[in-house]
């Protein structure tokens, strides 16, 4: 443990973040909880199979743009990518790496010029600096609203097609998921695609996932095979991926501590496990108490006064998660779904699923609502997060003539309805010191911004300590 702490330190003096990327013995095969280092510590990834098979499907180039689904879903970066490592990415490739193709990597995919490296660096701006990919998607028949304009700094401003800049979700702990994508549209009905639903099964919008994902972003002339697929499913299916270590507080995983992706690969999940509206399929009330990964135990054996800190830093901050009272008022798709203007809660009301943290299940109200989805105002055009680099999309309702303008109508896209504008799905809340910036736009450079932003939005009152505990908590999950 010594040994590995020393060269993770090391390379974080050295900023040499794909150095241990060489160390691997068989250039195929990825051992189980082999170290990445990242700004906070060291990331690892547990599979159930042993270890990563580097030669299958999901790391194949199976389209016809150079992609394989390992482009986007880095190992390293928590299987997502990090702004500051695609920008290493463009910087060694001078902007030619097969990420950076124009189909969905730059800002827009018409009157652009990559002929020159200045030009790739200006028509692939947002995935440099926000790690951000172009989704577009058409507004369905029969919504209930229509787009009066789009206002797109790069030109995308197709009223029909919508374009959207959207952080890839991490490829890894998948078996937790109640929804796939941001939009939740590989599990939606008007898309062909199943709700997850009690008992959990996963694999029909998996496999549907990663045949669109060959298809969009890998260009592909022919689908991939039934048993690519399925060997795509199984391999992510196997991964769970958590901090740690940490720099300062150190092994996230003894002592009376329950971090890192081992003991993630047993934690219990199904659908409702944990649900403050009463949908646990067995009755089992809701727990605040979502996160249990730090002891006092773990906090008070520490070997360095420098760890002591810490770790006592970080047990505040799961503290703090579990119990910091927040009103919770205007969250399109809570409060208005459940019929409570005020829901007294905490960040546990929606990122509720025990030491994972999304939202544990999706489901329709006797009402016709959906609870899942949500807007807490991460895609407002002139919000609380600077979304200044980000389309202005104007809509307007049918029935009533409304307008509203927004950065991203999210989940409204799919269904087609007005209330669900700006709805996204709450994500899960392991690896995140690997894979900045946050939220489905990027709109959240650091974890402290993410605070900040709960902070203002439910005027919290944080202090600058517990902001800085809230903090410490998230950068070792
Ligand atoms: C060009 C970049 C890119 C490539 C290549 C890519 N993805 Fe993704 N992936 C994304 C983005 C962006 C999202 C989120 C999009 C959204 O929600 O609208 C995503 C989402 C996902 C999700 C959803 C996770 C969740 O929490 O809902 C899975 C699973 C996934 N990708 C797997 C794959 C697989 C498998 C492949 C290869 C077949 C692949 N991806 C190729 C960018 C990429
Ligand atoms: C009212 C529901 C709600 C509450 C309360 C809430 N969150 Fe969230 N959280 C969400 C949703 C929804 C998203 C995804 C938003 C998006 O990207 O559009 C999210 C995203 C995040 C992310 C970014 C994850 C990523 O992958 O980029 C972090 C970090 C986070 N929340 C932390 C917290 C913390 C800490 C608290 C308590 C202070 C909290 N949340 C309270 C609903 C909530």
């Amino acid at each position: 443990m010594m040994k590995v702490r020393a060269l993770v330190s090391a390379m974080l003096v050295l900023g040499c973040a794909t150095a241990v990327m060489a160390a691997p013995k068989d250039p195929n095969m990825l051992p189980n909880l082999f170290p990445f280092p990242n700004p906070s510590g060291v990331l690892r990834t547990f599979s159930t199979t042993g270890k990563l098979d580097m030669t299958g499907p999901f790391f194949q180039d199976l389209g016809t743009n150079g992609r394989t689904c390992v482009t986007c879903h880095q190992p390293g970066d928590a299987w997502s990518i990090s702004a500051v490592n695609v920008e290493k990415r463009f910087r060694e490739s001078h902007g030619r790496d097969p990420l950076f193709r124009t189909n969905d990597g730059s800002n827009c995919n018409h009157d652009i010029n990559t002929s020159t490296e200045g030009g790739r660096r200006d028509a692939y701006s947002l995935l440099r600096t926000r790690g951000l990919l172009r989704i577009a998607i058409d507004v369905p028949a029969g919504a209930e609203f229509e787009v009066v304009r789009v206002n797109n700094p790069y030109r995308c401003n197709e009223t029909t097609t919508l374009s959207m800049y959207r952080r890839p979700l991490p490829s890894t702990n998948l078996r937790f998921l109640s929804a796939v994508m941001w939009d939740s549209r590989e599990s939606s009905t008007q898309t062909g695609t199943t709700p997850i639903a009690f008992p959990h099964d996963l694999s029909s919008d998996l496999t549907h996932q990663a045949l669109d994902a060959t298809m969009g972003h890998a260009q592909a002339a022919t689908p991939p095979t039934a048993q690519q697929l399925q060997q795509i499913v199984a391999f992510e299916m196997a991964l769970s991926t958590a901090q740690a270590i940490d720099a300062g507080a150190g092994t996230l995983s003894r002592g009376g501590a329950t971090g890192g992706p081992e003991s993630l690969s047993t934690q219990e999940f199904f659908l409702g496990i944990n649900d403050p509206l009463g949908f646990n399929p067995f009755g089992t009330p809701f727990t605040p108490v979502v996160f249990t990964l730090f002891t006092d135990r773990w906090a008070h054996t520490p070997d360095t006064a420098r760890q002591a800190r810490r770790r006592a830093s970080i047990l505040r901050g799961q503290t703090l998660f579990n119990s910091k009272p927040i009103n919770i008022v205007g969250v399109g798709g809570l409060n208005d779904a459940a019929g409570l203007p005020l829901i007294p809660g905490t960040c546990g009301t929606c990122h509720d699923a025990p030491n994972v943290g999304h939202h544990s299940i999706v489901k329709a109200l006797p009402n016709g609502n959906i609870v899942g989805p949500l807007n807490i105002g991460v895609s407002d055009v002139k919000g609380i997060l600077d979304t200044r680099y980000l389309p202005v999309i104007t809509l307007r309702n049918k029935s009533t003539g409304q307008e509203l303008s927004t950065t991203d109508p999210g989940r409204a896209l799919i269904t087609g309805k007005w209330a669900d504008i700006g709805k996204f799905k709450g994500s899960i809340l392991r690896g995140l010191a690997a894979r900045a910036p946050y939220f489905h736009n990027g709109s959240a450079k650091t974890l402290k911004d993410t605070i900040e932003f709960y902070n203002t939005r439910f005027t919290m009152g944080l202090t600058a300590t517990e902001k800085e505990d809230l903090a410490a908590f998230l950068s070792v999950l």
